[in-house]
């Protein structure tokens, strides 16, 4: 859901989604308003409202939905937590917590984690046990493309990128047609398929997953997903929580993307998938001991965000994918082209099309009050209606100059959250 103004209390319509908005204050310059926030009710000179009340910029940010800020229920839950210390596995709001999202996804058990990045590592350091091994990912896998190879230090292992046929997403035949089987002595076997879904806000289907699910328990080779996002598929209807992770050994999902917790993620599996990646986590160092004010926090993220029912129903998440939809067809409206259709939070604007540079486009975007990297616009549920207004007022400015924009190179590779 776009937040927008909130008109003393009162809850607001938003004139982009026609829903009700949740009730955060910020003004169309970025700064925190002082208007009334609805958990806090009203700023008073013992309790003015502090980051956690507003949004603030992150209503204006569309470089990732990891800008998303916590919110005061959340805070609320921290100061409600155990303040247990989860090295001794004594903290029960994080033991809960675990326990809850394990169960929400059909897996045995579940760790918390520090990141999506370790989430992943941690998976693939306690799937692959000895070389020589490989994992086999879409060659734009996050793993592969942007955990400072981490696949490599900690796991000794090869990454291997195959390119989907389709252009879209990986497929049976693509994964068929890459694997490493068997044991000749030049090959470095397939031990892991990761899949990332969303990948770039691009929905793997179900079916697909449930293929190639298939085909790796026949050759005895771990199926992990790296669903920091697989949320926003859920929620976009390709199918339920519990559907998409039974098909996978692991998968490590995202609470502090758009779903808004501060920190964290979690890393489901097997029982004795989990002590050891239990193991490794504390050999890196992400051993926490007061983990409750994290783990409270993120609960909170995912039954407000995501929502308690299986699909995402009840939560604020899906209002981003429909304000993303807007946003592409404002762009294709004007002329604009997309380098990839928007099926989730993320709107790729081919910016090489309309001659400007990401360098160019980011500072643009500044003079606008909006923080944007490059083409891919990321939606998330702060995204504010001054902030959609003021994108319409950029993708015209691009659009009208766009014959005679420079057509100068866009130099070097962006990295994504
Ligand atoms: C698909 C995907 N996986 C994993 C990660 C890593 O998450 P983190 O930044 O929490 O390490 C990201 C980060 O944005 C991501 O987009």
């Amino acid at each position: 859901m776009a937040p927008s103004k909130v008109e003393d209390g009162v809850p607001q319509v938003s004139k982009h989604t026609g829903e009700q908005e949740p009730l955060i204050s910020v003004s169309n310059n970025g700064t925190e308003s002082k208007k009334l926030d609805p958990i806090r009710k009203a700023a008073t000179p013992s309790a003015p409202l502090t980051a956690w009340d507003t949004p603030g910029e992150a209503a204006f940010d569309f470089r990732s939905d990891t800008i998303t800020t916590p919110i005061a229920s959340m805070l609320l839950a921290i100061q409600n937590s155990t303040l247990k210390d989860d090295v001794y596995h004594e903290d029960q709001t994080t033991k809960d917590f675990e326990g809850y999202i394990a169960q929400r996804t059909s897996h045995e058990d579940a760790l918390f984690v520090m990141s999506g990045t370790m989430g992943n590592q941690l998976a693939l350091r306690s799937h692959l046990t000895q070389i020589p091994h490989s994992v086999l990912c879409d060659y734009r896998a996050h793993i592969l493309t942007a955990e400072a190879g981490g696949t490599a230090s900690l796991s000794q292992a090869l990454v291997s990128g195959a390119v989907p046929s389709n252009g879209i997403y990986l497929t049976l035949e693509d994964i068929q047609a890459n694997v490493v089987l068997g044991d000749e002595i030049h090959g470095c076997p397939t031990k892991v398929i990761s899949l990332e879904n969303t990948l770039g806000g691009t929905i793997m289907p179900l079916d697909e997953v449930r293929k190639i699910s298939v085909f790796a328990r026949e050759h005895g080779i771990k199926l992990h997903m790296d669903g920091a996002r697989l949320w926003n598929a859920v929620v976009e209807g390709a199918g339920s929580l519990e559907d998409y992770c039974r098909e996978c050994d692991s998968v490590s999902l995202c609470f502090s993307k758009g779903l808004g917790a501060p920190i964290g993620s979690m890393l489901v599996g097997k029982k004795e998938f989990i002590h050891r990646a239990r193991w490794v986590r504390k050999a890196i160092g992400g051993g926490l001991r007061q983990m409750g004010v994290l783990t409270s926090a993120a609960k909170v993220a995912v039954d407000e965000n995501f929502g308690t029912d299986q699909y995402g129903a009840n939560g604020k998440l899906q209002v981003s994918h429909a304000v993303a939809k807007k946003i592409a067809k404002i762009w294709t409206d004007l002329g604009g082209s997309l380098s990839k259709p928007t099926e989730t939070n993320m709107v790729w604007l081919d910016l090489k099309k309309a001659g400007i540079t990401n360098p160019a486009f980011a500072a643009l975007g500044k003079k606008h009050s909006l923080k944007v990297l490059s083409g891919r616009l990321v939606v998330h549920y702060q995204i504010s209606d001054e902030a959609v207004d003021a994108l319409e007022v950029l993708m015209k400015e691009i659009i009208s100059r766009k014959d005679t924009a420079p057509k100068e190179k866009t130099v070097g590779k962006v990295y994504y959250g």
